[in-house]
């Protein structure tokens, strides 16, 4: 890629705390940002968990001194009421500061929450990133899954009340003050959200690699995340009690999420609506339709998989381009079937009389603008059909 005539933005200023037993440390880090009444939140699966209990441990017991509240409401595939929920919450209770404790689902509420508490009357459909969203409460960001990289984004994805589609609410603000990535909170996660959360990391990192604009630092964290994700993720999927796959895993999603301020493509306007009109996982819908979109990809973008298929450890050096997409397609296809995630759409509930409102919407989703080569609404009802 050539360097562009426009000058560019290159940013990467989050605090990561990264290592098993970091989510001690959490009360003094809490200090350090000047919040002594923190809210957690969260979603109802997790306050039930081992990480849950790891994270009450580090803040302490009610009645010991300690004041913190949690809101518990989060969904997956979270909606604006989620975060307007949380923002009461903690208004209510008065909080200076929010922990934001989960998946992606809980970390975008929870980066969100701070956009509702600052504007009570705010609503997500008349949504404005050029306003005035300085002064945002502090926010720790705590992942328990290995996939979204929400932690280290600027975004939230959540669907505004009323709308049917997920929308993502960018603003530089919703950046973390602080990330703590502590792998003993993920040893819990069972084997289909590891690998389906794992898979979104994966599409993060080959999306962002391969879509065109010029970042060459992303593009170097990319394929890292890739060689990370490829060597981790079946550790951690056939040994949840791994703690070095879990913890390479934790950082190649973050790294996934740096990569992408680059920015995505098709696979994930694709996933949008899966999740939104199917309720499937974020990552298992990437994952069920990113072959698809690379076997669309290849041939119009020669040779566009050959260094993804270098960070996947596959001998390359002696194939022609379009060998080299053709074999990094039929890795990256075997790899997610080896981890649970093959068998296409119709085997995970997807319709056929629901394939042209999913065209229609991922056409309308923002990703697949900066896919290798543009899609039409028509292509990607074609990839859907495939994916199937
Ligand atoms: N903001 C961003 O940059 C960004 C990027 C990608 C995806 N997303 C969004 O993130 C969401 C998906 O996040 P996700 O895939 O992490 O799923 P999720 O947050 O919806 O969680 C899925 C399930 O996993 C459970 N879970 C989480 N951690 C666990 C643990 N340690 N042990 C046991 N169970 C656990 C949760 O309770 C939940 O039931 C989607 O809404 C997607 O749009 C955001
Ligand atoms: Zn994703």
């Amino acid at each position: 890629m050539s360097v562009p005539p426009a000058p560019a933005t290159f940013s990467f200023p989050t605090t990561v705390r990264f290592g098993a037993g970091t989510i001690a440390e959490l009360p003094e880090r809490l200090k350090t940002l000047g919040c002594r009444n923190p809210l957690v939140v969260t979603d109802p699966v997790l306050t039930g968990s081992a990480a849950f209990g790891l994270l009450r441990r580090a803040l302490g017991e009610a009645g010991e001194g300690k004041t913190w509240h949690v809101f518990s409401g989060v969904r997956p595939n979270p909606h604006e009421a989620d975060a307007v929920g949380a923002a009461r919450a903690f208004r209510e209770a008065g909080c200076d500061g929010v922990v934001a404790f989960g998946g992606g689902s809980a970390l975008d509420v929870g980066k969100a929450t701070r956009l509702f508490a600052k504007r009570p009357d705010l609503k997500l459909s008349a949504y404005d990133w050029t306003a005035d969203w300085s002064g945002l409460a502090p926010c720790v960001c705590i992942p328990t899954t290995a996939g979204t990289g929400s932690e280290v984004g600027r975004s939230a994805v959540l669907v505004p009340e009323g709308a049917k589609a997920k929308a993502v609410i960018f603003q530089p603000n919703l950046l973390a003050s602080l990330v703590i990535l502590d792998a003993d909170l993920t040893r819990g996660l069972p084997p289909f959200l590891t690998a389906a959360t794992g898979a979104d990391a994966l599409t993060h990192s080959i999306e962002s690699y391969t879509c065109p604009v010029f970042h060459p630092m992303c593009d170097g964290i990319a394929l890292e995340g890739i060689r990370l994700v490829v060597t981790a993720l079946p550790r951690a999927f056939r040994n949840g009690g791994d703690m070095e796959a879990r913890g390479l895993m934790l950082m190649a999603a973050s790294m996934g999420a740096v990569a992408f301020q680059k920015d995505l493509g098709a696979a994930h306007s694709l996933a949008h609506p899966l999740s939104s009109l199917c309720a499937m996982n974020h990552g298992a819908a990437n994952a069920y339709v990113l072959p698809a979109v690379m076997r669309f990809n290849a041939p119009r973008a020669v040779g566009a998989y050959r260094r993804v298929a270098v960070a996947c450890g596959l001998d390359v050096a002696r194939a022609s381009d379009a060998e080299a997409d053709r074999m990094t397609i039929e890795f990256v296809s075997g790899f997610l079937a080896g981890l649970g995630l093959g068998g296409g759409l119709k085997a995970h509930g997807v319709r056929e009389d629901q394939l042209d409102e999913l065209a229609d919407m991922a056409f309308a989703d923002g990703c697949h603008k900066t896919n290798i080569v543009p899609v039409t609404r028509d292509e990607l009802r074609g990839i859907l059909k495939e994916a199937c």
